[in-house]
């Protein structure tokens, strides 16, 4: 096999720094143990994607109440996933837009950082709930990218990294690391990626 192609299966995915992308993937049957109810506003149909694991969700409520307080009202669209429904989620955009081009925005099973259920995504009423790029040009957007890692989470595919990432631009997708790592990862301008292939490897 080409190792260029070689994916290792992450072993211990409860990690809160454990990096998930196309190379390393979660075993299939791995759920978070400790997965509660989130308490914020929310525009979530599949119930499995209101929940986050309970340390990211504590961390999303003050995010959310800070931002508040500025005047920004932010909304949770979709947290952990299950390895069966990115089965289906993937297959379905697949069947949509192709696999190649599917690839370029949604993960193959096992692949996804929601199913870590440290991984939320988040919308606006400005946006009409949608996660559209548009989304990191509106004061929510960019005050979540120049504040979430306060908060502990990181932008986990800024804008023009898709080369480094395997992912088009997703201001809406945050990743929890803890507030010590993710300001590390904010404060050095790097991908997650990058970040631990730098300094975790
Ligand atoms: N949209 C991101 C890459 C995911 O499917 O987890
Ligand atoms: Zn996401």
């Amino acid at each position: 096999m080409d190792i260029e192609n070689e994916v290792t299966v992450i072993e211990n995915p409860e990690d809160f720094d454990a990096l998930v992308n196309k190379k390393r993937g979660l075993p299939s049957d791995y759920i978070p143990e400790d997965l509660v109810m989130i308490d914020v506003p929310m525009d979530i149909e599949r119930p499995e994607s209101r929940m986050l694991r309970k340390v990211a969700s504590d961390a999303l409520t003050e995010l959310f109440k800070e931002a508040e307080k500025i005047g920004f009202k932010l909304y949770a669209t979709s947290g952990y996933r299950s390895y069966i429904t990115q089965v289906n989620l993937f297959k379905s955009y697949a069947e949509k837009h192709g696999e190649a081009e599917a690839n370029r925005f949604s993960a193959k099973p096992g692949h996804s950082e929601h199913q870590t259920g440290l991984t939320m995504d988040v919308t606006s009423e400005n946006v009409d709930f949608d996660l559209v790029e548009e989304f990191g040009e509106t004061l929510e957007g960019r005050w979540l990218g120049e504040n979430s890692h306060k908060f502990g989470f990181v932008i986990r595919y800024p804008k023009g990294t898709e080369e480094i990432t395997g992912y088009l631009y997703e201001p809406w997708h945050l990743r929890f690391l803890g507030i010590e790592l993710s300001t590390k990862v904010y404060e050095n301008n790097l991908t997650y990626d990058e970040y631990w292939k730098k300094y975790l490897h």
